[in-house]
């Protein structure tokens, strides 16, 4: 597979099955993702492994305690919650990614940034090797128990959960918006 069918044919993966996932394919791949990463430094960026059953139900567990919590949350049927806790305790492995906060805006989004990147290479890389991932960002695990969960630090920013996983099947792709629709040509007014 050439770059461009490996990028246009990833898929984002929402069912696994479940074949483990090999914990030094998972660091192989990171450590190719970041070298083709130019600008991401050894400090600027983390991450936390989860890929053990008892592990991963320590991770459910945080990431929805808000949900489990919450007033709306308690009104959750317990078997809906536990089909819901079934769902991601049964993905074999997850990678939980931070970025270094830097000393100001511009240095956190670069940080931020140059990790993003370095996930995408990630996916990719993971994709030509039959590995599926999602990259999760929902809100409903943006919460101060989740983040004194994965052992967030005060200089670190949450950047997102690759829930990783083999498929059988890869789904079709979604409709994509012309890059046209998204483009104008610079006129240069002045200020
Ligand atoms: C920064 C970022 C955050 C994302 N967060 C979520 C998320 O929280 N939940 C989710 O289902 N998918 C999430 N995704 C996956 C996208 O929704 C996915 O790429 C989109 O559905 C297109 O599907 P594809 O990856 O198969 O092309 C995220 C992707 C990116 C790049």
């Amino acid at each position: 597979m050439n770059l461009s069918e490996l990028i246009r044919e990833r898929r984002s993966i929402r069912k696994s099955n479940s074949r483990p996932v090999e914990q030094e394919l998972v660091v192989e791949l990171l450590s190719s993702a970041a070298r083709l990463q130019p600008p991401i430094d050894a400090g600027s960026w983390r991450v936390v492994y989860a890929g053990t059953p008892e592990a991963n139900k320590r991770l459910v567990d945080c990431m929805l305690a808000q949900m489990s919590q919450s007033k709306l949350g308690k009104l959750i049927p317990g078997k809906l919650l536990d089909v819901f806790k079934k769902r991601f305790t049964d993905i074999p492995a997850h990678v939980i990614v931070m970025s270094t906060v830097g000393p100001d805006r511009l240095t956190n989004d670069r940080n931020y940034a140059s990790v993003c990147g370095m996930m995408q290479n990630f996916q990719l890389l993971g994709w030509e090797r039959g590995l599926g991932m999602l990259w999760d960002t929902e809100s409903i695990i943006q919460h101060e128990g989740f983040f004194k969960g994965i052992g967030l630090r005060k200089d670190e920013r949450f950047v997102g959960i690759l829930h990783l996983g083999y498929y059988d099947k890869a789904p079709r792709s979604r409709k994509r918006t012309p890059a046209e629709q998204k483009w104008t040509v610079f006129q240069g007014h002045a200020t």
